[in-house]
């Protein structure tokens, strides 16, 4: 079985997505831990509930990101992690993990990359007034939500539809095929 290490900053959907996915047999990979910078983070209570090992980083703990990637690298080795599953994790990755997991670092992003790259990409669409809207699951690589797509959803904006709607639909695509890509890969790299 693939043991996965799940990277995440904030609330958490995505990360309780993937474990329900795995708990279903969905998903065919443990989830051997989770990652997180943010001390606070919603996705830390739900880790706690899952009774999943979760890793705090915090930045300005370390030198530089070298030594905190290396930190996280003693951890994820001491888990045994063989991928790395990007869910709403705030930092852009350095060559410490980059050369530790060679395209076994994934992302998930809420826009159709190349649009729409960085920090609110939901809210980026609507301010450029798109008509479909979408999702992208993509390689990891040293850029900002630049790595090789791997898969993309979409969807069309409803005449009118508001932006609690537009997120609403995002996330739910997200929860249903993030997982669903994922286990593509574990069959994939068998
Ligand atoms: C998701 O929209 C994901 O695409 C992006 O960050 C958000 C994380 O949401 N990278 P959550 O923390 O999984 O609820």
């Amino acid at each position: 079985m693939r043991k996965i290490v799940v990277f995440a900053s904030g609330n958490g959907s995505n990360f309780t997505a993937i474990v329900e996915a795995v708990k279903s047999g969905k998903l065919q990979a443990e989830i051997v831990g989770l990652i997180c910078d943010q001390p606070k983070a919603y996705v830390l209570q739900r880790a706690n509930d899952e009774n999943i090992p979760a890793a705090i980083f915090v930045r300005s703990e370390f030198s530089d990101k070298n030594a905190m990637e290396t930190a996280m690298l003693n951890q994820l080795t001491e888990w045994h992690a063989d991928w790395l599953v990007l869910a709403g994790y705030m930092r852009i990755l350095g060559e410490v993990l980059l050369r530790a997991y060679p395209r076994h670092i994934i992302n998930i992003h809420p826009s159709l990359l190349p649009k729409y790259r960085g920090k609110d990409a939901i809210g980026q669409a609507i301010a450029a007034d798109a008509k479909i809207v979408g999702i992208t699951i993509h390689y990891v690589d040293e850029g900002m939500d630049t790595g090789e797509s791997i898969a993309q959803f979409m969807f069309e904006v409803k005449e009118g539809e508001d932006r609690d709607s537009v997120e609403h639909r995002i996330h739910a695509l997200e929860h249903q095929k993030y997982p669903a890509v994922l286990q593509t890969l574990m069959e994939e790299s068998k």
